[in-house]
């Protein structure tokens, strides 16, 4: 094998696995947003039944990146407005993470349990 092809096996590997490494941070911030926004995390309220439940709906489709988005940004009901609390999340800012960002860690958690 020529050196180039190997350079090159290298450099797709190496590609291949910080693509894996950013994966697993975003998961990582996701639950860390999840635990910890509001000072005790979403599932102060979310584990509790009677309120919705964000793991399944994400995972069933019923709760589409667009609404959730809106949801955390407006409040709904007896759901406080969340997105300056995300924010505020040790691991958000460490990461350098703006809404955008956050909003997808936070989703692609949810729906990845
Ligand atoms: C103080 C309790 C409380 C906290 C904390 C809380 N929620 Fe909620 N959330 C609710 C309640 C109650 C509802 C139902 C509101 C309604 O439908 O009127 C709700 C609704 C939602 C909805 C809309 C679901 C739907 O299908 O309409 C989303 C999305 C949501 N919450 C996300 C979150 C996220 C993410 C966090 C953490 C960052 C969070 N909530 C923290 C109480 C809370």
């Amino acid at each position: 094998m020529k050196i180039t092809t190997i350079g090159t096996i290298a450099a797709v590997a190496l590609i291949a696995l910080s693509g894996q490494a950013v994966a697993d941070e975003k998961l990582e911030i996701g639950q860390k947003i999840y635990e910890r926004s509001f000072g005790r995390g979403c599932g102060t309220c979310h584990d509790i039944s009677s309120n919705p439940q964000l793991f399944a709906l994400v995972k069933a489709g019923t709760l589409d990146r667009a609404k959730f988005e809106k949801v955390l940004k407006e409040g709904k009901g007896g759901m406080p407005k969340a997105i300056e609390e995300i924010l505020k999340v040790k691991a958000v800012t460490a990461a350098g993470y703006g809404e955008d960002q956050a909003v997808d860690a936070l989703y692609a958690y949810l729906g990845s349990k």
